[in-house]
């Protein structure tokens, strides 16, 4: 059986009020519809056809080849949406599933029953219906008595005694691709909204002696259309529950998991303990047996295992085994810790490469720069690397030893055992096991301090 799929998106998302289009608002680290083509995806379906319209192109450089796409150049309704895959998929024999790209909680386990369903029942359609307690602004399943499905209506065409019921249309369907097709020819805009709805499909197979079915979902959880900023908060705080609870059972310690962070695609070896106010964004991976401590934010990083963490900012970097960062440390782009690294407190580190053992404990600041291994970085170091036009590189060497409040500008070579004493700015490289200082003399003018204005008088 050939599986397709069409998924709308073409959308502006008035009610969201927003200069983004409504299925690029981010649940959990991810566009709402990428979320919708994964679990597609998941589900088995190989053939995609996402229908774009406002956003087209921003819709396109995000799912790239993942899909086929459809311009629908003016948006006339969900039914008019569908029609735009016609060129792809008119001629084509299987099932079609059929989703809103605002519909994010969506999953692959619950695709593939309603496929089944579809197929048990022999049904030219499927409409996946869910019991909601307040259906305000869904459209509403009408059954007859016998619970078959006669049809759709749209919260803002249905009477008062519609809008009563319950169960309403998640704006998931299954079709036969070929039933689809020809029925969208006959749906028309005679409703409230003056849109080619595409749930009005269902009436005109009834109407033909079709077979139309629904497929109930367990929960109305999974059916969440995203219409609104308030809606959107929702789906985040579910999808969130969904992430974590998984995390937890793959042996992840959350200490509030209400109070979690954590995207989509992030990973955690087990054993790793996260504390409350934690932000674990984009493709993270984080290894067994680490600690990352409260208020920290980790974006698109990589920890291997054993590695403390606390309340600091991590972005696009690796860090190896056993090294420990924080409290307030900052790592930025493209930093390599190797293994034991300590990065302590008040301590910016930014495209730098930094050798086993290293240790820089306090307020000190390393930007496009290469570090041995073991080497003492004192409190107060700065790697000047930016001449006010240009960046440049420095390298220092194994063993040595940068005192407190040292300026290294960059670009300097320092040799491995070399010593740099406090307070100096080497501006010229440091051989090996050298001692360098450069700073000025210190003087002492004998009884001076008693000739100025503070001095004590007596
Ligand atoms: C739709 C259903 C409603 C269902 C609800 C579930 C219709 C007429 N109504 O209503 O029964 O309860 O979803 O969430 O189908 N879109 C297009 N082109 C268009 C119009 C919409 O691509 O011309 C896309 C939107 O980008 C969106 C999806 O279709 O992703 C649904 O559209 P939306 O306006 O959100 O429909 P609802 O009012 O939520
Ligand atoms: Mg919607």
């Amino acid at each position: 059986m050939n599986k397709f799929a069409i998924i709308l998106a073409a959308g502006k998302g008035t009610r969201m009020k927003s200069s983004l289009y409504k299925v690029l608002h981010h649940v959990c680290g991810k566009a709402m519809v990428e979320h919708v083509v994964s679990q597609v995806e998941k589900s088995g379906v190989k053939e995609i056809v996402t229908i774009v319209g406002h956003g087209a192109n921003d819709v396109k450089d995000l799912m790239k080849d993942r899909c086929v796409y459809a311009l629908q150049e003016e948006q006339l309704g969900t039914g008019h949406a569908v029609k735009q895959a016609k060129s792809f998929l008119g001629d084509k024999d299987g099932i079609t599933i059929v989703l809103c790209g605002d519909t994010p909680l969506i999953q692959a386990e619950t695709i593939e029953k309603a496929m089944a369903y579809h197929l048990e029942k022999q049904a030219k359609a499927t409409i996946l219906t869910a019991i909601a307690d307040d259906p305000t602004g869904y459209g509403r399943v009408i059954r007859d008595g016998n619970g078959h499905v006669l049809k759709n209506v749209e919260h803002k065409d249905a009477t008062e005694e519609e809008r009563l019921i319950k169960e309403i249309n998640t704006g998931t369907y299954v079709f036969d691709n070929r039933a689809l097709f020809e029925a969208l020819e006959y749906v028309n805009n005679d409703n409230a909204q003056g849109e080619y709805y595409l749930p009005d499909v269902l009436e005109i197979l009834k109407n033909n002696q079709e077979i139309v079915t629904a497929y109930q979902m367990d929960s109305l959880e999974e059916s969440l259309g995203v219409n609104d900023r308030v809606a959107l908060q929702q789906a985040n705080v579910l999808m969130r529950k969904r992430i974590n609870e998984q995390h937890m059972r793959n042996g992840v310690t959350l200490i509030d998991a209400n109070a979690t962070y954590i995207d989509s695609d992030v990973q955690i070896g087990s054993d790793t303990i996260i504390e409350p106010n934690v932000y674990l964004k984009g493709k993270t991976v984080i290894g067994q047996n680490c600690f990352i401590g409260m208020n920290s934010e980790l974006v698109d990083m990589t920890l291997e295992n054993h590695i403390t963490v606390k309340s600091s900012c991590l972005e696009k970097s690796y860090i190896h085994s056993f090294s420990d960062i924080g409290p307030m440390a900052h790592i930025r782009p493209n930093t390599i810790l190797h293994e034991r690294v300590h990065v302590g407190n008040f301590v910016e580190v930014k495209n730098t490469t930094i050798g086993n053992d290293t240790k820089m404990g306090h307020l000190t600041y390393v930007g496009d720069a290469t570090l041995g291994e073991r080497i003492n970085v004192g409190c107060g170091t700065v790697v000047v690397n930016y001449d006010g036009k240009n960046k440049h590189h420095s390298t220092i060497g194994h063993d040595s030893f940068i005192g407190c409040n040292a300026n290294i500008i960059s670009p300097v070579t320092i040799g491995d055992g070399a010593f740099i004493a406090a307070g100096s700015t080497i501006t010229k490289d440091v051989p090996d096991n050298a001692l360098a200082i450069a700073r000025g003399k210190q003087e002492n003018k004998k009884d001076y301090a008693t000739k100025l204005p503070y001095a004590k008088k007596d």
